[in-house]
C-alpha cells in the first residue's frame, strides 16, 4: 500500500459514533453503493469486531460496482495507520464499532487522517445524547464533521425536534435516510438501496451522497 500521487487525492470518510445501532453500517454500504455506481474507485474498511460490513460485502453479487474492501483490528495500531496508505481508492468509506471511547488512540488516528466525519445517529433523545458529546470532540479537531439522521420517521414531532438539536451542535446533513424495509432488504443481499429499482429511501441514500461528494469537494 505505498504512497502515490493517486493517494494525495484519495479522500478518507470515517463513519463514527458512539451509540449502536445508530445506521453507521447502512450510512457505509449506501454510500460505497453510490459512489461506485457514479464511477469511482471505492474502498471500504471494517473497523468492527462484529464485521457487519464484510459479512454484506461478502454477499454482493459478482455483477454488483465494484468496491474493494479491507478489515482492520482497531486495536493494532499499526494496521490503523496502513489506511492512510491505502492508494487503489478515489475515496475510502470506513466503518467503525459503537463505544469509540473505548479505542481512543485508535479513533484518534483515524479521524486524524480523515478528510470528512459523519456521525450517524437515529433521531431519539438517547441517541442525541450519546452523538453530541462526541460533536463537541470532533469540533476540537480541525477535521470536518457532520451529523446524518437515518432510520428516521418523517414528519414527526422528534425528527424536527431532533434535527433543531443537532444543528445548534454541528454541521447536519441536510437529507435524511428514512427507516424503509426496502433498505434493509437490499442490506441482506449484499445491495445498497441504489441498486434496487423503484426502491424507497434510493432517492434519499442519493441526496446524502451528493452531501458528502460536495464537502469532499469530489
Ligand atoms: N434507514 C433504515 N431503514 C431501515 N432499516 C435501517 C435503516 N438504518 C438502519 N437500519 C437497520 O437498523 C439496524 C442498525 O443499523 P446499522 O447496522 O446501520 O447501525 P450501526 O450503527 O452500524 O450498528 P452497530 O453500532 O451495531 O455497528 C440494522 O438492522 C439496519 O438494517
Ligand atoms: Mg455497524
Amino acid at each position: 500500500m505505498g504512497k502515490t500521487s493517486a493517494s494525495r487525492k484519495r479522500k478518507i470518510v470515517t463513519i463514527a459514533s458512539p451509540k449502536g445501532g445508530s445506521g453507521k453500517t447502512t450510512a457505509t454500504r449506501n454510500l460505497a453503493v453510490l459512489a461506485a455506481l457514479e464511477g469511482l474507485t471505492v474502498a471500504t474498511v471494517d473497523f468492527d469486531r462484529q464485521r457487519t460490513l464484510t459479512k454484506w460485502w461478502g454477499k454482493r453479487p459478482p455483477e454488483c460496482a465494484p468496491i474493494i474492501h479491507y478489515e482492520v483490528t482497531l486495536t493494532d495500531l499499526e494496521e490503523v495507520a496502513a489506511v492512510a496508505e491505502i492508494d487503489d481508492a478515489d475515496i475510502i468509506l470506513v466503518d467503525t464499532p459503537p463505544s469509540v471511547e473505548d479505542h481512543a488512540e485508535a479513533m484518534r488516528m483515524l479521524i486524524d487522517m480523515s478528510d470528512l466525519v459523519l456521525v450517524a445517529t437515529f433521531q431519539g433523545g438517547d441517541d442525541l445524547d450519546s452523538v453530541i458529546p462526541w460533536m463537541q470532540y470532533l469540533r476540537q479537531t480541525d477535521i470536518p464533521a457532520a451529523f446524518v439522521l437515518g432510520g428516521t420517521k418523517r414528519r414527526t414531532i422528534s425528527l424536527e425536534d431532533a434535527k433543531r438539536k443537532l444543528i445548534q451542535k454541528g454541521e447536519l446533513c441536510p437529507i435524511d435516510l428514512p427507516h424503509y424495509e426496502d433498505i434493509s432488504q437490499a442490506a441482506n443481499v449484499g445491495l445498497g438501496i441504489a441498486e434496487i429499482k423503484n426502491a424507497k429511501g434510493a432517492e434519499d441514500a442519493e441526496g446524502i451522497w451528493h452531501f458528502v461528494r460536495g464537502r469532499l469537494a469530489i
